[in-house]
């Protein structure tokens, strides 16, 4: 098989990706992030994808970095192989992914969460970045996602105690967008994603891409950005048709141009 680490598959238009190391609790080694950064850039790669799902098991979304595959390095080690640059490769994509988290999502698990576009949680889930209960620091972006994430009071203190947080807190902190029965968790985000993948590809991949803009630029920066991104919309076929079939009381069909 092409993959060890996951199961991959598409559900429609939403590419399904399944963390598969129950043994480890899906930690994330060398083969698993090479693996996830393939199977991202298929799906971004694949005109039939509109949008992604992650999600790991029952008791799992990932419990972190691979700390077993870790615990040798040496800074050069690390700094020269650039530990996890695979990670570049999953945040580079355009289309939209979703993150359904149950279980523990914890140090690179939840670095991996919010690298998705958004996170819907089931009840059972934690999150955390414990990393500091092993001497070191988040890695993978959790420091600075996190942060944007929660605000600085909340992200301090779970990234200085290594406390978990559940799924309740983490959506009243911004973390979760929606908690759902463990039972729901991937059809609700697979039905989320197949309802992005209905919609314009141009719009949706703008959409996300204006989004992200507010986490790097000032307001004026944003809104200017927002702006011409909305304006070129007017230039696309999917605006004519989905307008048009709004006046006409029909249902829009989109040929992402
Ligand atoms: C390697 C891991 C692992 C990990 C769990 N396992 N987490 N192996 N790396 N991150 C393995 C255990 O060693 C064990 O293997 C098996 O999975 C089951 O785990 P248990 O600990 O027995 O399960 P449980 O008692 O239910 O506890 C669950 C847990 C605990 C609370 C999630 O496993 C835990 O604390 N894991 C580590 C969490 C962590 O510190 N993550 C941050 C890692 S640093 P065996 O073979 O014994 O059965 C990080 C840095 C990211 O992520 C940035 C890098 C650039």
């Amino acid at each position: 098989a092409p993959y060890e680490t996951l199961l991959v598959e598409t559900r429609g238009a939403v590419g399904l990706i399944t963390l598969n190391r129950p043994k480890a609790l899906n930690a994330l080694n060398a083969r698993l992030i090479e693996e996830l950064a393939l199977a991202f850039e298929a799906f971004e790669a694949d005109d039939a994808v509109g949008a992604v799902v992650v999600t790991g098991s029952e008791k799992a979304f990932a419990a972190g970095a691979d700390i077993k595959e870790m615990a040798e390095k040496t800074y050069a080690e690390a700094f020269l192989e650039d530990f996890g640059a695979g990670w570049r490769r999953i945040t580079s994509c355009r289309k939209p992914s979703i993150a359904a988290v149950a279980g523990y999502a914890l140090g690179g698990g939840c670095e991996l969460a919010m690298m998705c576009d958004v996170i819907f949680a089931a009840d059972t889930a934690k999150f955390g970045q414990p990393e500091i209960t092993l001497a070191i620091i988040p890695g993978f972006g959790g420091t600075q996602r996190l942060t944007r994430a929660v605000g600085k009071a909340k992200a301090m203190d779970l990234i200085l105690t290594g406390r978990m947080m559940d799924a309740t807190e983490a959506e009243r902190a911004g973390l979760v967008a929606r908690v759902v029965a463990p039972e729901r968790l991937v059809d609700e985000a697979v039905e989320a994603a197949a309802k992005i993948a209905s919609f314009s590809r141009v719009a949706v991949l703008a959409a996300k891409e204006a989004v992200n803009v507010a986490q790097e630029a000032s307001l004026a920066e944003g809104v200017r950005f927002e702006r011409r991104a909305f304006q070129a919309l007017f230039a696309t076929d999917d605006q004519t048709e989905g307008m048009a079939a709004f006046v006409e009381k029909r249902k829009p069909a989109f040929k992402n141009r």
